[in-house]
């Protein structure tokens, strides 16, 4: 069976962009071959967030993750930071990695190019990531197109390690996600925290009806026609629908809905299907215990992958025991 490795970074409360662009597809790998899927905290780290911020955020992430369906009897869910074998193997890649290698890579870049000033962390980045990867003989890395290159950077490292110890490490396979459609926020633009214009995934009804309500559009009077696809209620609309649902959808926008119609029944319908995961979420928030039992489980399957290959690989470049 195929094992397909994801990391998530902590990036705070999930909106209904996030969850197409990120969440769905990720909880989706639990259905297509072995899942590992892991909370990238140290990576989180080095952007420094406030300590309770960043426990908050990996919280969160997991209860997320679990409420919108995350099965973890399917998926190996875990924290990062429960493998320490993990940052191990990041120091012993890092002997293998050259500084010009890094110094290419756009993360970095483009902190620098921004004028801030990027800790070590964040320079070796790409390492942290290859060591995920590499630990659990990840076959199949499924990523968006801003982390390319960090595979890339990956397969590198590991055929310098191969060619100098053996064939030991597993050749990962990335699978980039070319287009993923941007789900738009209430003002219309892409729905992002930095521009204000969210619809959180696991808000109250009252306060999506008034988010819903919120919605720009424009000043067409009801019973003439209306252009779906410029339209964001549409839009957001799409991301949930079937396609039938979409075509019956178009026909209404064709016969000239009014925007009132129009966003009452975006609502009945985000209400719809968002109220089974919401109500989980809600029962997930008062259960820390229980997320916590879900992360150790899954850091409990991870480490047997990892601790064992460490071993081999302690060996192989001559550290470790003597007998
Ligand atoms: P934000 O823009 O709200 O800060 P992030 O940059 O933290 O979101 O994005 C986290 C993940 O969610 C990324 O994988 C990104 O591709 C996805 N994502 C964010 N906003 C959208 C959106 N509007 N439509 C589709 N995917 C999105
Ligand atoms: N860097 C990835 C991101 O920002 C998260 C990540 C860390 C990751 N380690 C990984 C993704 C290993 C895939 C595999 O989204």
């Amino acid at each position: 069976m195929m094992r397909i490795l994801s990391g998530v970074q902590p990036s705070g409360k999930l909106h209904i962009g996030n969850y197409f662009g990120m969440m769905k597809p990720c909880i989706e790998l639990q259905n297509s071959g072995e899942a590992f899927i892991f909370i990238a905290d140290y990576h989180a780290l080095t952007s420094l967030p406030k300590p309770n911020e960043l426990r908050q955020r990996v919280l969160d992430v997991a209860i997320d993750l679990l409420a919108c369906g995350l099965d973890p009897e399917k998926a190996t869910l875990f924290r990062q930071t429960d493998i320490p074998e993990v940052t191990e193997l990041t120091w012993i890649l890092s002997c293998f990695t050259p500084k010009g290698l890094m110094e290419r890579c756009h993360s970095y870049k483009d902190k620098v190019a921004k004028g801030l000033e990027a800790n070590l962390g964040l320079f070796t980045y790409p390492v942290l990531m290859a060591s995920d990867i590499l630990i659990y003989r990840s076959n199949i890395v499924p990523v968006g197109k801003d982390q390319k290159q960090h595979l890339e950077v990956t397969r590198d490292i590991a055929t310098r390690f191969n060619n100098a110890y053996g064939d030991i490490l597993v050749m990962p396979e990335p699978q980039i996600k070319e287009e993923v459609s941007v789900v738009p926020g209430i003002d219309g633009e892409k729905m992002s925290k930095s521009y204000d214009n969210t619809i959180p995934l696991f808000v109250s009804e009252k306060k999506l009806l008034k988010l819903v309500r919120k919605i720009k559009t424009n000043s067409l009077e009801p019973g003439e026609p209306k252009d779906p696809d410029s339209c964001t209620l549409f839009q957001i609309h799409s991301a949930f629908a079937s396609a039938e649902e979409s075509q019956a959808m178009r026909q209404r926008y064709a016969e000239g809905i009014g925007w009132g119609e129009a966003k009452d029944s975006l609502f009945e319908y985000l209400n719809a299907h968002l109220r089974e995961p919401r109500e989980r979420y809600l029962a997930l928030m008062e259960d820390p215990g229980y997320i916590e039992d879900v992360l150790k489980k899954g850091a409990e399957r991870a480490r047997a992958e990892a601790a064992p290959l460490m071993d081999r690989l302690r060996q192989s470049v001559g550290l470790g025991r003597f007998a």
